[in-house]
């Protein structure tokens, strides 16, 4: 019962209050498939240091065979006096493989360590299936961005129109972080790849265990140097909940930017219909439901980081009893990431733009009056002067209700007059449309076709690298 794991030196059981907050298993139970790996392993190390018999050894792993099977079925499950997945599982193994030889495990090992060991491991697996859902979105990303070829929109600042961009160097700058956030992930791993299972409570252990083989044995390459860090630190925990958090910031900006892209007045995005949703009263709506579950959600993403950096902050270093918080925040993570991605993913690779309203969008608002200073630039006109005469030339305009390209030959000849011969001035038409001025940046990590065709193969390169 509820004395199984530190009975001697109570008289009583926990109260019910205590057991109530004390306990874990409505959480910490998918950590039992981590747990029983990890007791194999550890018997062996027993079998290895001659604290089980060759027999016992065998006894022991078929028992751990049949808990897991008992787990894998569903039949057994944790009792409402479990205090944890651990203790729970100690139940089990003890009913299977009776209490003299299922009650040799534990020695060399605390929850501790093994609490530890767990969580990263656990964390290591599921962040290679967030990683390649990430990067679902990112080849979605950019097969949106092939699709673009040489359309272009409207490039914003202050939402203000600025310059005329590539729709696809505009889907690019979202691939990239999601694209980094991966390699985040990747990064974090070598971090996460050292094992705590040997550290014991906090001082290590003394029966002269193989930690190493543990290590091996549970996936990871090398063992933690120090066991208090390997038991008391869960920065690991934190990063993993950083870069999640990050990735559900990425994926809020272009959720953001996919809303307003699908709104009446914009019209720049279509979703398809399998990834939008319905009003239950307005019959005409169609909303960018997912976009803004992922923009909500990045919340919570953050919330979890945040909520996981205050436990940690100020605790003494050993284990304290309130790293067992450390766990609901990255299971959160992780669940709604998991939900999230493809659905969002689902949504870009379906979405449709409309060309044409993009390309008649993309050099109004006077986007091209920096392609003009430029312009005149290139004749040799120093730029602050050249700045000045563009922003007369969008006065001009603006005061006339009109677009930069309605100006008179005679108007650009009067306002370019001081520094150009009045048969040149009109040559700046040659960069007024919104294509020319996407041309002409064509420097590297420009918005050029050409630098775009290159950006789109560097991502695939880093794609396939991964
Ligand atoms: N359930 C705990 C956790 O998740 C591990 C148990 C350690 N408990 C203890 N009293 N030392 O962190």
């Amino acid at each position: 019962g509820r004395l199984a794991l530190w009975g001697g030196r109570f008289t009583s059981g926990p109260s019910a209050e205590l057991a109530l907050l004390s306990k874990s298993t409505q959480f910490d139970w998918r950590l039992a498939d981590d747990d029983i790996a990890g007791s194999r392993a550890h018997a062996r190390a027993l079998g290895r240091a001659g604290l089980l018999s060759g027999g016992e050894l065998e006894d022991m792993e078929s028992a751990l065979d049949e808990l897991q099977r008992q787990v894998d079925d569903g039949s057994f499950q944790p009792q409402e006096s479990d205090e944890d997945e651990a203790t729970a599982l100690e139940r089990g193994l003890l009913a299977i493989a009776g209490d003299e030889l299922g009650g040799k495990l534990r020695a060399g090992r605390s929850r501790n360590d093994q609490i530890a060991a767990l969580i990263r491991m656990w964390l290591r697996r599921h962040s290679r299936v967030v990683a390649s859902l990430l990067l679902d979105l990112v080849s979605a990303l950019i097969q949106q961005a092939q699709a673009a070829g040489d359309a272009v929109m409207p490039g914003r600042t202050h939402m203000q129109h600025a310059q005329p961009v590539l729709l696809a160097h505009q889907l690019m700058a979202h691939a990239w972080p999601l694209l980094r956030d991966v390699q985040r992930l990747v990064d974090w791993d070598k971090r996460a790849d050292a094992s705590p299972y040997g550290s014991g409570a906090l001082a290590g252990n003394t029966l002269g265990l193989d930690p190493e083989a543990v290590a091996k044995e549970l996936g990871f390459s090398k063992v933690s140097d120090n066991s208090i860090d390997g038991t008391a630190a869960r920065d690991i925990v934190a990063e993993f909940a950083f870069v999640a958090a990050m990735a559900g910031v990425d994926i809020s900006r272009l959720s953001e930017e996919i809303i307003i892209w699908n709104t009446q007045e914009f019209a720049f995005v279509r979703l398809d219909d399998a990834y939008s949703t319905g009003s239950s009263i307005m019959p005409q709506k169609k909303n960018p439901d997912i976009a803004e579950l992922a923009r909500g959600k990045a919340g919570r993403l953050i919330g979890d980081l945040t909520g996981l950096l205050a436990t940690l902050k100020g605790l003494p270093t050993a284990y304290a009893r309130d790293l067992q918080e450390d766990k609901e925040a990255v299971f959160d993570q992780v669940d709604t990431l998991e939900v999230l991605l493809p659905a969002f993913s689902g949504m870009v690779a379906t979405m449709s733009f409309d060309h044409e309203r993009l390309a008649a969008e993309a050099p109004t608002g006077f986007a091209l009056a920096t392609d003009i200073a430029e312009w005149l630039v290139k004749q040799g006109v120093p730029f602050r002067h050249a700045h000045e005469l563009s922003g007369a030339c969008v006065k001009l305009a603006e005061g006339r209700d009109q677009e930069l390209w309605d100006l008179r030959d005679d108007d650009f000849a009067d306002i370019f007059k001081d520094f150009l011969p009045a048969e040149q001035a009109a040559d700046v038409r040659a960069v007024l449309s919104a294509q020319g001025s996407a041309d002409s940046r064509n420097g590297q990590g420009g918005t050029a076709p050409e630098r775009v065709r290159e950006q789109i193969a560097a991502a695939q390169e880093q794609l396939r690298e991964l």
